[in-house]
């Protein structure tokens, strides 16, 4: 009786959030990722959420979605972060636009250093 009765009032609770918009979805949980970039030489690195770009002088950090509809970056050329979709293409090194459609930069994604570990912490 007592389970049933917890039970009850989590599932209430549950359904409130979701009412009221209080409780995130986990597809809305930011997705964290941290990486030993100690580790890693020195280039362009696709991962499933983002681009990191790490060279001497420092390390980047873009989403990978292209500007103009969305769709997924997935190929680096030349230093040039291609779209598949319809062709866009972006500096890897600053995001802007290198040839459109797309209009606008990709958008960076701020991370914060570990000095100790070399490790950063990506938070989308
Ligand atoms: S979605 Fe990338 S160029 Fe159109």
């Amino acid at each position: 009786m007592r389970l049933a009765t917890l039970g009850l009032a989590a599932a209430f609770m549950a359904l409130w959030g979701f009412l009221t918009g209080k409780s995130k979805k986990l597809s809305e949980q930011p997705v964290v990722s941290t990486i030993n970039v100690a580790k890693l030489g020195m280039g362009i690195f696709l991962f499933d959420k983002y681009i990191l770009v790490k060279s001497d002088a420092s390390i980047k950090v873009f989403s990978n979605k292209c500007t103009h509809a969305g769709c997924r970056i997935n190929q680096e050329i030349s230093g040039q972060l291609v779209c598949p979709c319809h062709g866009s293409r972006y500096d890897a090194s600053t995001g802007k636009v290198l040839q459109g459609p797309a209009g606008l930069p990709l958008s960076t994604i701020p991370f914060s250093t570990d000095a100790k570990t070399g490790e950063i912490t990506i938070k989308i």
